[in-house]
């Protein structure tokens, strides 16, 4: 119960704008009717469970998000319902029955209620098996995806999202289309990371050598926050990403351009983007700070003494070995710890990241 609200709160200031925002605009030049329909729908949002979002819970952004709203605000108001009555009869009778003059002794209370006992026993036990029903099914819905759903594999590493679309193409942004049942197949490729998107009630963790699997239809166009939720090392806190919720039409158009980018993009850029979405940002700073490799910033056309005692100028083929046999020219300084790219990357691609290091001077 506690973690839950906690979260609730912690979510209040985004998903508080929107509330706000209606709320002004439908106040202004409003008659009787009017402020008492605007009363309920501000009491029915702050109470969580209307979509727009409100002082508890971010926006419901999925057909998932609404189901587990209703269920989360049924359980805090039962739970505000029983802790108010308890702890007022509780008060009530301390005052009461305080120890007073005329009063010093306790005197025989009544042992035994057999009506009284039953109903403080039959009434719990009925709402809570209610609420394990109602959350089983939630449970079964929000775990069991439509055979019709739409593909993406994620891969969490440190410290970004990537997200594999069925055509090949990596992104680092999660594109979906609105409406549309969309299958997330889970794995990391370090430690365990947390996929959260807090508008959709969606999180699991993302653990190595495992498929986590989820599902989720979302229900508006536009863009919503990935959070990773389990302290992942140094860069845990930038570990954020998008979900971008296309309009009818718009996923299939995006795809198609996003999936084209070596044709339609100058090689440098595509390099960029390769850089980026392929692995290589993890240990090749473009800064000149340190990493698990060597920075790219200034790399070409320098001189590196390899192991061995040989020294060699960074070259187009010098680049492009490195990338298909790692270990083969290690530089003084550095571990033969880089996987090969051969067969992981085109030779365009290759290329394209070459045009980028010589970019970095
Ligand atoms: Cu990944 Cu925190």
């Amino acid at each position: 119960m506690l973690p839950a609200c906690e979260e609730g709160q912690r979510q209040g200031p985004n998903g508080g704008s929107p509330r706000r925002g209606r709320g002004s605009g439908s106040g202004q030049g409003s008659g009787t009717l009017n402020l008492g329909r605007d009363f309920v729908d501000r009491f029915f949002t702050w109470a969580g469970v209307q979509a727009a979002g409100g002082f508890w819970m971010p926006e419901q952004g999925s057909t998932g998000a609404a189901a587990v709203d209703h269920l989360f605000s049924f359980i805090l108001w039962v739970s505000a319902f029983f802790f108010l009555l308890i702890v007022t009869l509780m008060i009530g009778f301390v005052v009461r029955y305080r120890r007073r003059p005329g009063r010093m002794e306790a005197g025989p209370g009544p042992a035994h209620n057999t009506p009284l006992e039953i109903t403080w026993t039959v009434i719990p036990i009925a709402i809570v098996i209610g609420i394990f029903i109602w959350g089983f099914k939630v449970y079964l819905d929000v775990n069991t995806p439509p055979a019709n759903s739409y593909e993406v594999l994620v891969t969490g590493q440190k410290w970004k999202w990537l997200f594999t679309y069925p055509n090949g193409h990596v992104d680092e942004n999660l594109h979906v289309p609105v409406d549309t049942p969309i299958r997330l197949v889970m794995t990391s490729e370090d430690v365990i990371h947390g996929f959260y998107v807090p508008a959709f009630r969606l999180k699991r963790d993302v653990v190595p050598g495992r498929y986590v699997k989820v599902w989720f239809r979302a229900v508006n166009p536009g863009e919503y926050q990935i959070y990773c939720t389990q302290y992942c090392g140094t860069g845990h806190s930038d570990m954020w990403a998008k979900v971008i919720v296309h309009e009818p039409g718009g996923f299939e158009r995006w795809l198609d351009e996003a999936g084209n980018f070596m044709k339609t993009m100058p090689p440098a850029q595509a390099g960029e983007l390769l850089y980026r979405t392929r692995g290589c940002a993890q240990c090749h700073s473009v800064n000149g700070s340190g990493g698990t490799g060597p920075t790219w910033k200034g790399l070409f056309a320098s001189h590196v003494p390899i192991e061995g005692g040989r020294v060699m100028v960074v070259d187009e083929d010098y680049l492009r070995t490195c990338i298909l046999d790692p270990t083969k020219n290690v530089p003084v300084g550095f571990q033969p710890v880089m996987p090969t790219f051969k067969g992981r990357l085109k030779d365009d691609e290759i290329t394209a990241i070459i045009e980028y290091i010589k970019t970095l001077k």
